[in-house]
């Protein structure tokens, strides 16, 4: 069951962002940022929504999104991370859709996914199945041989 992540859910989200391996030590840092805005603040006033994927007692992915200042109708997806024993089974893509079916509702044109040309291939797998296309990079962004890769969804 996708259900909003609330103030008891950080723990497990954290552990899952830590056992995805593909999250750096600033992208970790950053997480617990975002997640402190979103629980002082709410996401309609931090900008940042968390759902989790709820089985009994434990989260087993959460997704974090939303939308980008400065432009209309657009949203991002910041993090997305499934429990390594419950990959290929569907939930990654039922948060995702979850995602954006939250953000259509909203308003979202389009949502955005970053990603790393070197990290992150299995989420970049997931999206490109569910309809995103790379409409742009930058070579050695992270770093030399690294790139930044601009993965679109537009509704
Ligand atoms: C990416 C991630 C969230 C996918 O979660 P998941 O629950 O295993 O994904 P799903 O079972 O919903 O997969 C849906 C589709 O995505 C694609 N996919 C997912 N994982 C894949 C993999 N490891 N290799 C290739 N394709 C993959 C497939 O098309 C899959 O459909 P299929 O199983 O019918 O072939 C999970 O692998 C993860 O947490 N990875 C580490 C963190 C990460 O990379 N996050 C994304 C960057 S923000």
């Amino acid at each position: 069951m996708i259900v909003d992540a609330t103030e008891t859910d950080w723990p497990r989200i954290e552990q899952l962002a830590a056992d995805a391996g593909s999250f750096g030590e600033q992208e970790m840092e950053a997480l617990g940022a975002v997640w402190e805005e979103y629980i002082l603040l709410g996401a309609e006033d931090s900008g940042y929504e968390f759902l989790v994927d709820q089985e009994g007692d434990s989260a087993r992915g959460f997704i974090c999104y939303g939308p980008r200042d400065l432009a209309d109708g657009v949203h991002d997806l910041y993090y997305l991370a499934v429990d390594p024993a419950a990959r290929r089974q569907g939930v990654g893509r039922r948060l995702l859709n979850a995602a954006e079916a939250e953000a259509r509702e909203a308003g979202a044109r389009m949502m955005i996914a970053e990603s790393s040309s070197t990290r992150h291939a299995p989420g970049r797998s997931l999206c490109q199945a569910s309809g995103y296309e790379i409409e742009a990079a930058i070579k050695d962004f992270y770093s030399v041989g690294d790139d930044l890769l601009i993965l679109v969804k537009r509704f």
